[in-house]
């Protein structure tokens, strides 16, 4: 297993605020040393909270907003202005507040026919992001962390944990829904993979994401990133973790 490096802040707001941060230090650097930034989105309560602080006036106008892409970890195989839809969180939240250019935003077609999206989305990933090893390279995966240990949408069980290629569709039998989302070889491909939990919920699976697997490994467990694999968590989410592992 592929340890992180882990960044714990005492709340959520301020891990919110130091990601923010984060996130523009490598947009700026991406987008002065390469010409552009490619990162991924994720859904959920926790990126969410990110993508506020990202919005908000101070920080914005320091983002080069011109040179992003914005694409998605993962959606729920629902149309684009579904209460369900993370893209139509990112919209809320961001996407309708700062000035990237719609043609930069790269929706996964929730609405579209599962296996069908998927294909088109890895297509669009091919043609559009330089390749490692043959692989989409991505300059920045954000990840939620699931209280049963999935990212994305790579739920235990499901086969997407297995696909090779960069996106896949998988029916996730718990929650009788399908799903689009990146696989572990894009995810692991990527320059920066970024994990994101906050809260006393989410204490227990991060201490048992951090631990040696017992028996099947968990979803976020089979990530071995080849880049720079960190967890952002608040300290009711590393309650569990021994401080010694924080740094
Ligand atoms: C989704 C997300 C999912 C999410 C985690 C954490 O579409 O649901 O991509 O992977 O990130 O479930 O969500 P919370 O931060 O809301 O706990």
């Amino acid at each position: 297993m592929v340890r992180p490096l882990l960044t714990v802040e005492d709340s959520p707001e301020r891990l919110a605020r130091v990601v923010a941060e984060r996130v523009t230090a490598a947009a700026r650097e991406d987008a002065a040393g390469r010409g552009a930034f490619h990162w991924a989105l994720a859904g959920g309560s926790t990126p969410e909270a990110l993508y506020r602080v990202l919005a908000g006036a101070d920080v914005a106008r320091r983002l080069p907003w011109s040179r992003m892409h914005a694409w998605f970890g993962d959606e729920r195989c629902v149309p684009p202005d579904h209460p369900d839809s993370n893209y139509r969180m990112a919209r809320a939240a961001l996407l309708d507040h700062v000035p990237l250019p719609a043609e930069q935003v790269h929706r996964m077609a929730g609405e579209a026919p599962p296996e069908r999206a998927a294909a088109a989305y890895a297509d669009e990933l091919g043609a559009a992001l330089p390749a490692r090893d043959g692989v989409p390279q991505l300059d920045l995966v954000l990840l939620g962390l699931g209280p049963d240990g999935h990212v994305a949408s790579l739920f235990p069980g499901t086969t997407g944990l297995d696909a090779a290629e960069p996106a896949t569709a998988v029916h996730v039998p718990r929650l009788d829904a399908w799903r689009l989302t990146l696989t572990p070889p894009v995810i692991n491909a990527a320059r920066r993979v970024w994990l994101l939990a906050s809260g006393p919920g989410k204490a227990d699976i991060v201490h048992a994401a951090l631990g040696e697997p017992g028996g099947e490994p968990l979803p976020v467990q089979r990530l071995a990133p080849r880049g720079e694999w960190r967890w952002f968590l608040d300290a009711a989410a590393a309650a569990r973790v021994e401080r010694a592992g924080a740094r």
